[in-house]
């Protein structure tokens, strides 16, 4: 067996996505960039929010912000919306993202990620310089050219969304190697 190294609390969870969240309305937008985020079950989403985010206030006065997921090509401008606040900087300016608005509850997107979750706030938990916000997606955007339907169900060209991946522990960002094997079908082989 090999030895463990034991080294305290970390976030040494990997992966998790780099995740753009969109907040505002149809007036004024912002963009911010997470970590600290993952599915609660199928329709819901989690996302740990610093409690001096400025985008904190606006998600909590519209109730609603979207998750964006977003490419490898996008690396600077994500880097750059974890570094500057919405306060004192236009983040849409500086990187040339777009905030779109003509989603069912205006919420932005950003047109650029290929995937886009619009969510209703659900439930929000205070944590010690957190609040866990539970998102309920109401909708779910994807780049056209990339879903076809088969057999009318959405298939999803994985690898062309080629998602930014960070390791925390690290501070480094990554992208995703190749598929391994389909869910629920390899492990069958283990089955009596
Ligand atoms: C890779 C990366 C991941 C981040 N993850 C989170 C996160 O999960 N939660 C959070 O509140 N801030 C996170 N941040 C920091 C915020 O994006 C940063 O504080 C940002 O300036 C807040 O923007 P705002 O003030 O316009 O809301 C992250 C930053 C980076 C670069």
């Amino acid at each position: 067996m090999t030895a463990k190294a034991q080294l305290g609390p970390t976030d040494l969870m990997f992966p998790i996505p780099a995740a753009l969240i969109a907040c505002g309305d149809r007036d004024y937008q912002n963009v911010l960039t997470v970590a600290w985020i993952g599915m609660v079950d199928s329709q819901t989403v989690g996302i740990g929010l610093l409690k001096n985010s400025y985008s904190l206030g606006i998600i909590r006065e519209k109730q609603a912000f979207s998750v964006n997921i977003p490419p490898t090509k996008l690396l600077e401008a994500v880097d750059y919306c974890g570094i500057a606040s919405g306060r004192s900087a236009d983040k849409w300016a500086a990187t040339g993202l777009t905030a779109r608005t003509d989603t069912a509850s205006g919420v932005p997107i950003v047109a650029e990620c290929p995937v886009n979750l619009e969510c209703r706030l659900l439930r929000e938990i205070e944590l010690e310089n957190l609040v866990l916000l539970l998102g309920k997606i109401t909708e779910t955007y994807v780049d056209a050219d990339k879903v076809t339907l088969v057999g009318g169900q959405p298939r999803i060209d994985t690898a062309s969304l080629d998602p930014i991946v960070f390791f925390a522990v690290a501070d480094e960002y990554w992208s995703l190697g190749r598929k391994l094997g389909d869910a629920f079908v390899v492990g069958r082989a283990l089955l009596p």
